[in-house]
């Protein structure tokens, strides 16, 4: 199935400017900066359907789109208009995110099933549009439904805004590199099979580099990605962590990495020898090939936190490669074939942190700063303070059913003690926005409703949390400070928490229990980094801020699929503000109905 894919320029977009131009002059209103740059419009169209995938000696049918795994990349620049058609030729309801985006205005193109669409059911279609405004760098999209996600992801590049470059020199050549996490058998049937068990789903059997697993693995060496380089290049890798429940180091042999970008954010330059990324985050790296021509592996493996759960300790290689890599004299067997290049040598492998180097991850995470100018942008007085518990929890078997959790318990994960419950009538967006009772509460609590010792010895009697659809509301314009803390029910764990539609300064973080007296003297004001995926510390906190300026309903949640799967979850909702860009564009006509 080939996929249309193309671009106009917004003749329309022109006529659309001139007219609020002249509209705002008469009604002497500014005209808002986003709606000055001249876009371009992309047009695809994506068919969800079922591909024969070969990895590790098995060959299995994986939910695909356009059927390529990973998905296809695509590439925009700041400013520019997605229009795309998805359609639905597999067996399962789906729905495409668009990780990152801040879809102002468009919470309806945001994706996540249940909570601003219903999915798309077998044979029916979807067109998410939305315009990529203030964001430069890489974010990516995903399925947004069951463990769809684990097979259906891709790239999206989104270049500077037309007319504009880098903050650093133009990089020679650019690599999407997308980390993710293989089954061999049905992802869907992993976590159907778990969710009746009340158990831990299986680990993956292994990880990939932009969907190989690599040389480490049987029946994979000869389809390793390899990534050509000349020496003396600076190139652009774009880093995206698409596993469904591993943060992941990445490393490369004998290179230093620059990080320049995350989650479609600038930073300073911070140079580093690996990188850690929770499942969603990205990270933009520059490498200079400045070592002898030659063959280096990159890596990627877990970095596990929670003790005695197991996780899969495999690791995931790609190969750097110097395209002049001299062979030596008495190798070279055949000289009319590849005369300059020897890539029978054997890669050099990297240094790669202990599975639990917390120290590693913690130097990182802390290094992590936006460019200087940011300092205006990071609020500064906080309309409404929020407290949220991130963990698990167990739940007790139901009389008469054997569950395989914890001493026969049924796994679950909440925020604040509210294990979330999808509705599966209607998208929580479509009952705000009609106005209709029962779908959702407003009720989610701003604190704990008990307090205890987060990350001490923490009583059985409050490892079993409530079940609720709860969100919190919003008034359009707030400014939020949220603490998210860790707690230590069954396992302490770093939990890749994210928020849809809005990017958040991470102000803070550490270890043990958040101190509201002595911790906001650690608060960075001037450069912290702008973030939707914060890996919330293992038996730590993280205190981030952010403005509620897009009205919609917009899911917070952890980004390891099981605890997504297991409840931790919430929703806030934002109200319109005052006029039309304050306001919630109307729902598509072809919103999928459930
Ligand atoms: Cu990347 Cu709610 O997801």
């Amino acid at each position: 199935m080939e996929a249309f894919n193309y671009s106009v320029k917004s003749w329309w977009w022109c006529c659309l400017l001139g007219f609020c131009i002249l509209f705002a002059s008469a009604a002497s209103f500014p005209v808002p900066e986003t709606l000055v740059a001249e876009g371009e419009t992309h047009y695809h169209e994506f068919v969800v359907q079922a591909t024969p995938v070969k990895r590790l000696c098995k060959t299995h049918t994986k939910i695909t789109v356009n059927g390529q795994f990973p998905g296809p990349t695509l590439e925009v620049r700041n400013g520019d208009t997605l229009v795309v058609k998805v359609v639905n030729r597999a067996r399962y309801n789906v729905t495409i995110h668009w990780h990152g985006v801040r879809q102002l205005r468009t919470a309806w193109a945001d994706g996540p099933s249940f909570i601003t669409q219903c999915p798309i059911q077998p044979g029916g279609s979807y067109t998410y549009r939305f315009t990529i405004e203030g964001q430069e760098g890489t974010l990516w999209w995903h399925a947004h439904s069951s463990w769809l996600r684990a097979t259906v992801y891709g790239a999206l590049v989104i270049k500077p805004r037309a007319g504009t470059s880098y903050p650093f020199a133009t990089p020679k050549r650019e690599f999407p590199i997308l980390l993710g996490e293989w089954w061999t058998s049905n992802p869907i049937d992993v976590i159907n099979q778990a969710l009746r068990a009340g158990a831990a789903p299986n680990v993956s059997d292994a990880f990939t580099i932009n969907g190989q697993p690599g040389d480490l693995y049987n029946c994979s060496r000869k389809d390793t990605v390899i990534f050509p380089v000349n020496s003396g290049e600076t190139n652009l890798l774009r880093i995206i962590n698409s596993a469904m429940n591993q943060e992941l180091f990445f490393t490369i042999a004998n290179h230093r990495l620059t990080v320049v970008g995350i989650d479609a954010s600038y930073t300073k330059q911070l140079a580093t020898s690996v990188i850690m990324l929770g499942p969603g985050q990205t990270t933009d790296i520059l490498i200079t090939t400045n070592q002898p021509a030659g063959r280096y592996y990159m890596a990627a493996r877990a970095y596990a936190t929670a003790p005695n759960v197991p996780f899969d300790n495999t690791t995931t290689t790609a190969i750097l490669e110097y395209q002049s890599i001299p062979c030596p004299a008495t190798k070279s067997r055949s000289k009319s074939k590849s005369k300059s290049k020897c890539t029978s040598s054997q890669p050099v492998f990297p240094f790669i942190p202990a599975y639990n180097d917390t120290q590693t991850v913690t130097a990182f995470t802390t290094s992590l700063r936006s460019p200087a100018n940011i300092r205006a942008k990071v609020p500064t007085k906080v309309d409404v303070s929020l407290f949220f518990t991130v963990g698990l929890g167990l739940n007790p078997c139901n009389p008469g059913r054997t569950c395989q959790g914890p001493n026969g318990t049924n796994f679950t994960a909440s925020m604040n003690n509210v294990s979330f419950v999808l509705p599966s009538t209607l998208s929580v967006l479509q009952a705000f926005y009609r106005g209709v009772n029962g779908v959702f509460t407003t009720n989610f609590p701003p604190f704990p409703p008990t307090q205890f010792d987060y990350t001490g010895n923490v009583s059985r009697a409050l490892w079993t949390p409530t079940r609720g659809t709860e969100t919190y509301r919003l008034k359009f314009g707030s400014t939020v400070q949220l603490v998210l803390q860790g707690t230590n029910i069954f396992a302490a764990e770093n939990h890749p928490i994210h928020l849809h539609g809005h990017d958040f300064f991470i102000l803070a973080e550490g270890f043990g229990n958040y101190n509201p007296r002595t911790d906001p003297a650690k608060f960075n004001f001037v450069d912290p980094p702008l973030r939707n995926t914060v890996g919330v510390p293992v038996g730590g906190w993280a205190v981030i801020r952010f403005v509620a300026d897009n009205p919609g309903a917009w899911l917070m949640h952890c980004h390891f699929d099981s605890h997504l799967t297991w409840g931790l979850a919430m929703v806030f909702l934002v109200d319109n503000g005052v006029g039309e860009l304050e306001t919630l564009e109307p729902p598509p006509a072809d919103l999928p109905r459930c």
